[in-house]
């Protein structure tokens, strides 16, 4: 056990010579058909907090998973900011960790409402970091493959109807993100969610928007193999309108060469990191984790001694496989 005692007293050591930095709490908000009480979004919050020092929150909307099926995305995101306003611990700025999905349910959103937090939320507390998981950012141009619940046969249903649909729009979250490139007049007029989200209608661009969205420290899109349609979306990139290929990248969109909400001046000041990962249905690795959304979370501050601890004793865990 020597060698146990000796892994005790060093992260001790260097735990307390050089204490894990950090001031900035951070949120997360999950994807469709989850909950925080999940095993799945519980740990990966726990993760992030012991591993980054700084205090973690899961932010619920209404009950969950039913909410994050029927409840318009504008709702979702007006109460993640009335949320966001009322936490004191966040009164000085927080990062957003926005999540896809961890149930096998190929319908992420926590993505999108995040980032409506940062261009919506009039008087909330700045956002510094954004991390994106797999988030539909351009849109997603098929039903995707969901499975045999409940919710994905009454999803399923209503899509057959009519996406566009106010009906449809009113209902069901995920509409407000469905981007079909050969109907893109439609989409414009009708879908109520993602085209005010990116700047996209000609005379309703909010200039508010895109300098909210550009004054983001870092922007971290990071692209699995395996949920969306187009999974470039993740990173903004999308199909031309009126076709399903070839698929653009980001810099070849037109909502970044015109610069319709900032990407593109976040991207000039090397804000923005592109990563990709292999991912699949279940979700990013913990080594990923580490590499990509950890990083972004370490503030600049003194940590708490509370966070502290929990980084010791985290770090200690992991010595021994014990998580
Ligand atoms: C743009 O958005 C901001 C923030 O939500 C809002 O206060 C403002 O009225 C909007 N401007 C226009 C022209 O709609």
């Amino acid at each position: 056990m020597a060698a146990a005692s000796l892994v005790v007293v060093v992260a001790v050591i260097v735990f307390v010579l050089a204490p894990p930095a950090s001031a900035v709490p951070f949120i997360v908000l999950h994807g469709i058909g989850d909950q925080c009480a999940n095993h799945g979004v519980a740990k990966f919050t726990r993760l992030l907090t012991d591993w980054s020092a700084s205090d973690g929150y899961c932010l619920e909307i209404g009950s969950g998973t039913w909410d994050s099926w029927l409840m318009p995305l504008q709702k979702q995101a007006d109460i993640v900011c009335n949320k966001v306003k009322e936490m004191k611990e966040l009164s000085n700025g927080y990062n957003i960790v926005g999540l896809s999905q961890y149930l096998n349910i190929l319908y992420p959103q926590g993505s999108l409402i995040g980032r409506a937090v940062v261009e919506y939320c009039d008087d909330g507390p700045p956002v510094k970091n954004f991390i994106s998981l797999a988030g539909p950012h351009a849109g997603t141009a098929s039903v995707p493959l969901c499975g045999s619940g409940i919710f994905c046969i009454l999803a399923d249903s209503l899509i057959k109807m009519e996406i566009y649909s106010d009906y449809v729009q009113a209902h069901l979250a995920p509409s407000g993100y469905m981007k079909i490139p050969t109907d893109i007049a439609d989409y414009l007029k009708r879908c109520r969610f993602l085209p005010k989200l990116n700047n996209e209608i000609p005379c309703e661009r909010n200039a508010t928007y895109k300098e909210r969205f550009s004054s983001l420290e870092n922007l971290v899109l990071i692209m699995d193999d395996a949920v969306l349609i187009p999974r470039e979306t993740a990173w903004f990139g999308y199909y031309p309108d009126g076709a399903f290929d070839p698929v653009l990248p980001p810099q070849k969109t037109k909502l970044y060469m015109e610069d319709w909400i900032g990407l593109k001046t976040l991207d000039d000041e090397g804000r923005v990191k592109f990563v990709s990962v292999p991912g699949g249905h279940l979700g990013i690795s913990k080594s990923d984790m580490k590499k990509y959304i950890v990083p972004y979370l370490k503030g600049k501050g003194k940590a708490s001694i509370a966070a502290t601890w929990r980084a010791i004793t985290s770090t200690i865990g992991e010595a021994f496989v014990l998580n």
